[in-house]
């Protein structure tokens, strides 16, 4: 097993699943988080970045700097998901603050998107971004330097919803999946840039659930990682419940599990299409006809991702 660290950034936007993926990222000994970076999505940008700051200080990684990007699209107006990851977008879970010297309570003054070119432009093609929100950072910083995701080791990005002839499975609309669907052309940016890019859509996250069992199970560990997440997880299927939504899905933690230990899924090339029409279809994703542009997701171990999760957050 490589014994060497993978230099990483996390672009999110925390929400709850978020949190999560960060959480694994800062408990697994593999992954050197060098930065993350905020975006509009499940809440608005100062609750992002607010978000990540204060789970950062929560894991004891407050050195950890954060950068605020995107407050909106590349082209519409934001939309926001309180109602799946509450107000404060952490499942209704208040982060206790350590107080500690390293903590500044400010993301950086840079940009994310000059701070991601200039991260990329340190550590080349050894850096792996992990985009778990809409992708407006990443795609601000393509326009700016093009080429900079190209130059990148991989781009792992949760978005999309990607089902063989049935695409009526979006969850922010029939069609959409809401990082594809808040900003569509950022999107499809990233997917014309050239990157190595691995997808995990809604076709892959479903198939690791969210359940009261495993919430529960979390709780047990008895650690402060995972009682956060056990709570912010209970807070999630609160809200979905309320909203007679069908199941809770892991989304964003697929994307680092994938990073920690890839045999947990299955990769496919395919050449993936978002719309970026106005309408009802906006924010589709589709496989079409033509040269890979990704490597989808396919297939998860649920209880392998489980498993590691259990193990990384349950660690004393
Ligand atoms: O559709 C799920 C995705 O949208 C997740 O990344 C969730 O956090 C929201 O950003
Ligand atoms: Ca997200």
């Amino acid at each position: 097993m490589s014994t060497s660290l993978r230099p990483l950034v996390h672009d999110c936007d925390p929400g709850t699943d978020d949190a999560v993926a960060l959480l694994l990222a800062l408990h697994s000994p593999e992954l050197d988080l060098l930065a993350v970076s905020t975006t509009h999505g499940n809440v608005s940008l100062q609750s992002t970045t607010r978000n990540a700051l204060e789970l950062l200080d929560f894991a004891g990684h407050a050195h950890v700097p954060v950068y605020a990007g995107a407050e909106g699209p590349l082209v519409r107006s934001p939309v926001y998901a309180p109602k799946i990851h509450g107000r404060g977008g952490l499942g209704g879970v208040t982060l206790p603050q350590t107080g500690g010297p390293e903590v500044s309570g400010q993301p950086k003054p840079l940009h994310a998107a000059l701070a991601l070119l200039e991260l990329a432009d340190r550590y080349g093609d050894s850096l792996t971004l992990c985009a778990t929100g809409p992708l407006s950072n990443l795609a601000l910083a393509e326009r700016l330097h093009p080429g900079f995701l190209k130059g990148l080791r991989e781009v792992v990005v949760m978005g999309g919803s990607i089902e063989v002839g049935s695409p009526k499975l979006g969850n922010v609309t029939p069609w959409a999946e809401f990082n594809a669907y808040a900003d569509p052309h950022a999107l499809r940016v990233v997917l014309e840039s050239g990157a190595n890019v691995v997808l995990f859509g809604l076709n892959l996250t479903r198939q690791v659930r969210v359940t009261r069992e495993r919430e529960a199970a979390l709780h047990a560990l008895g650690t402060a990682a995972a009682s956060l997440t056990a709570s912010m997880l209970g807070g999630y299927l609160d809200m979905i419940e309320k909203r007679d939504q069908k199941i809770g899905a892991l989304h964003d933690p697929c994307t680092v599990a994938y990073l920690i230990r890839p045999g947990l899924f299955r990769l496919e090339a395919a050449r993936v299409h978002v719309n970026t029409d106005e309408g009802g279809t906006s924010g589709m994703t589709t496989r079409t006809e033509g040269a890979a542009n990704v490597q989808l997701a396919t297939w998860a171990d649920e209880d392998g991702v489980y498993e590691l999760l259990s193990e990384r957050l349950g660690q004393k």
